[in-house]
């Protein structure tokens, strides 16, 4: 594949690079320009931020089965965190009363112990993704035994395998009120204090974390801490809190998100970023839930070609900002897990909208480092020169 290194762009205050790599024309932010390096040459996420945080991703079930190579050495090549994007949630792994299927979290515990990862379990109580049979239960007691038995039985049988489970996920509205669940309904707002003590208990070298979207917002951040105060005052254990990270590009909430790095942390807690991704398409509401939903339409589908430039520097741009933020906390933050390896994985191709081509993540289709790829190992450089008083 030739690289021929194309032309130095002036554009206002700040140049860009564009190089020619085979038929792809890859524009590069300054500072990331003096010459298209390779990512062995650039160095890899994992091994830029070793001294700082865990640097996770999100996988699929054919990726923990190594079914395609490409991904399979971009996933060992940057990452030294997993997290199973589906297969450790309640509907997979529980599928009957008394019936477990433990095949896909079996691979993706020992694909950990393979190549030394940590694995994140992905979550014991979620209200969505929970097999029919839980959501049809109406006795209470029964309700108690499934709740009881889904987290003994798959933390017990992890335990001391994984590094850490998110226990509970997205157990709170925006308002910081509780959000109306079956837990809920059937347990009270006690649920999630119960869920800790019991993972704590079947589990008690791991972890143990709540994990949410939007809990950097104020009401929603002041709902979490409530919650998270209240497991702590039960006297039940609670490691830390996770903060998913689904944000719009040009819309990163770095003020709220600084305040809730200070005052998750004031609490004892280990702060992660669980689930990040930035969001290029078109959406008229932030989060993810992933019961809202959008009409199809050609204009919310704008980049099926690849993604301009100009959008390219802004998603550049906000991944920058953001690891400077979190380098700057870095001695409060344990973990950044992207939601996905490559944009051709995300989610956000089917959500809110199905069938977009979406561009959120570090690596594009084709596994190749983008723009954003080299602006974040970038910031690591800029800060480590900024400490030596460079
Ligand atoms: O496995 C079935 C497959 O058999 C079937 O043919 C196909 C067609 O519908 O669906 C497949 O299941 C899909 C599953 O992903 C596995 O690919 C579900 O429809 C789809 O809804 C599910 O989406 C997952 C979503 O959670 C469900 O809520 C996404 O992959 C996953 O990225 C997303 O992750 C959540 C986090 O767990 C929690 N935070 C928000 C985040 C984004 O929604």
């Amino acid at each position: 594949m030739k690289l021929f290194l194309h032309t130095k762009i002036i554009l206002g205050l700040s140049a860009i690079f564009v190089v020619q790599l085979g038929n792809q024309k890859i524009v590069l932010p300054e500072g990331c320009s003096t010459q298209t390096k390779s990512v062995a040459q650039t160095g890899s996420l994992k091994e830029s931020f070793k001294d700082d945080f865990l640097i996770g991703t999100a996988l699929n079930a054919d990726q923990i089965q190594e079914n395609d190579p490409r991904a399979a050495a971009l996933i060992q090549q940057q990452f030294n965190a997993i997290t199973p994007e589906n297969i450790m949630k309640a509907e997979i792994i529980h599928p009957g009363w008394d019936k477990y299927d433990f095949d896909m979290a079996d691979k993706i515990v020992a694909y950990g112990k393979k190549y030394n990862i940590k694995v994140n379990g992905h979550t014991l109580i979620w209200h969505s993704q929970l097999p029919a049979y839980a959501r049809n239960i109406k006795s209470i007691d029964s309700f108690k035994t499934f709740f009881a038995g889904h987290i003994n039985t798959v933390a017990g049988r992890y335990s001391g395998k994984i590094f850490s489970w998110d226990v509970v996920n997205e157990a709170l509205n925006e308002d910081g009120t509780m959000r109306k669940s079956i837990f809920l309904e059937h347990l009270g707002d006690n649920f999630v204090t119960e869920a800790f003590r019991l993972a704590a208990a079947a589990s008690p070298h791991t972890e143990l974390y709540y994990n949410d979207y939007n809990n950097e917002q104020p009401a929603k951040r002041a709902g979490c801490i409530v919650l998270i105060k209240k497991i702590k005052a039960a006297g039940v254990r609670i490691d830390g809190v996770g903060i998913q990270g689904h944000w719009h590009i040009g819309k990163i909430p770095l003020k709220e998100i600084e305040e809730s790095i200070l005052q998750y942390s004031a609490l004892g807690l280990k702060v992660m970023f669980t689930e990040l991704d930035i969001e290029v398409l078109p959406r008229n509401f932030s989060g993810a839930d992933v019961n809202q939903r959008m009409k199809e339409d050609a204009s919310l589908n704008p980049y099926v070609k690849g993604l301009p430039d100009s959008v390219q520097q802004q998603l550049a741009n906000d991944y920058a900002a953001l690891f400077d933020l979190f380098l700057k906390h870095k001695d409060k933050i344990t973990r950044i897990t992207f939601w996905g390896v490559d944009d051709g994985q995300s989610w956000l191709n089917g959500w809110p909208v199905r069938g977009r081509t979406n561009h959120p993540l570090l690596f594009d289709r084709n596994f190749q480092p983008k723009p954003a790829f080299y602006k974040v190992v970038e910031a690591k450089k800029n800060f480590d020169a900024t400490k030596k008083g460079f």
